[in-house]
């Protein structure tokens, strides 16, 4: 089944141990992030209870007054919120109209690598306001996290490589998850939700609501809906993945048209694994590799250089004093 050519792919073979089903769920994904760099993937394992309190708690949180949301301020780390304004896409002219809510592992004040600085990983900022969001958001990152280990098994498996050549540089992942809202605006042209980009990362789970305004960009060029497809997560090849599959998988530019008249809330958990994973192409057969090995974090960091105004902004970086 395919929504505009986007393929939607059940993933519940993937932990059965019917054989043949899961090797054609393999194949329909590495498919998939070859040709199309976006898919759909359904009965992926997160529960739709947890994801409607995931939601709820973002539109309270972003329903919340400006002062009260400063309390959570984003961080010199890249954790809190993302007012709106402070991040814009990498080449485009204007910031995107839409404010966030970053999150990660959930780790403490005196963590050696947080200590450490430089790698990505930080306490989260939490709100005195809503104090449902640390254990519920903490349980949504840890079941994305998981469908994300998951789909990046198969993925190698379908390159023809160990199925856990990704996945076993995921003890410590650095992979941040956001609230979005996108505000509505009369004229689109005057300001995108979000400018075309292509995600950094490995995998971007993303949940939408049934607003829309999600488009990629196809290989003809031309721009294409990403309908809701209830109960569904988006899922989408990053640059880190595409460098680590040497190129065999696509990272596809993307955007976000807001609606005239309507709020739209999405939730992305964007999967990367530890701050010190050496990205090595992963070559099959004779193949040589296309591009140089490149530390995770590294990476990463130079990319958020680009996005994130705060960070032009910030005298303290990543220097591990908070
Ligand atoms: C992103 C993104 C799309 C959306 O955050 O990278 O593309 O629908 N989001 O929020
Ligand atoms: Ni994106």
């Amino acid at each position: 089944m395919t929504a505009n050519n986007i393929p939607v792919i059940d993933v519940s073979p993937l932990g059965g141990e019917d054989v043949n089903a899961r090797a054609h769920t393999t194949a329909a994904l590495y498919d998939a992030a070859s040709n199309v760099g976006f898919f759909y993937v359904a009965d992926h394992g997160v529960p739709a209870s947890l994801l409607a309190e995931t939601y709820s708690l973002a539109r309270e949180f972003f329903g919340s007054s400006r002062q009260q949301k400063s309390e959570v301020s984003v961080s010199a780390h890249h954790r809190g919120w993302l007012e709106i304004g402070e991040a814009k896409m990498y080449g485009n002219l204007q910031t995107d109209l839409k404010e966030s809510f970053i999150w990660g592992l959930d780790i403490e004040n005196d963590d050696a690598d947080y200590r450490a600085g430089g790698r990505l990983l930080a306490p989260n900022l939490w709100p005195s306001f809503l104090p449902a969001m640390r254990s519920r958001l903490m349980e949504y990152f840890v079941a994305t996290q998981a469908c994300g280990e998951m789909l990046l098994r198969a993925l190698a498996d379908g390159l023809g490589i160990a199925p856990d050549y990704f996945v076993r540089h995921f003890d410590k992942p650095i992979s941040r998850a956001a609230l979005i809202h996108y505000p509505p605006q009369a004229d689109e042209r005057r300001q995108p939700g979000s400018g075309v980009h292509t995600d950094y990362g490995m995998l971007t789970l993303l949940c939408q609501d049934d607003v829309g305004g999600l488009q990629v960009r196809t290989r003809e060029g031309t721009w294409t809906d990403v309908k809701p497809i209830e109960g569904t997560y988006v899922v989408n090849i990053g640059d880190l993945l595409a460098r680590w599959s040497n190129g065999h998988f696509e990272s596809t530019p993307h955007r976000v048209v807001s609606s005239a008249t309507r709020d739209r809330y999405s939730l992305a958990t964007f999967i990367d694994p530890n701050w010190d994973a050496m990205l090595e192409p992963a070559t099959t057969a004779n193949e040589e590799a296309r591009f140089a090995p490149v530390r995770c974090a590294d990476y990463i960091a130079a990319r958020f250089d680009e996005a994130f105004a705060y960070r032009e902004m910030q005298s303290v970086r990543e220097s591990g004093e908070g």
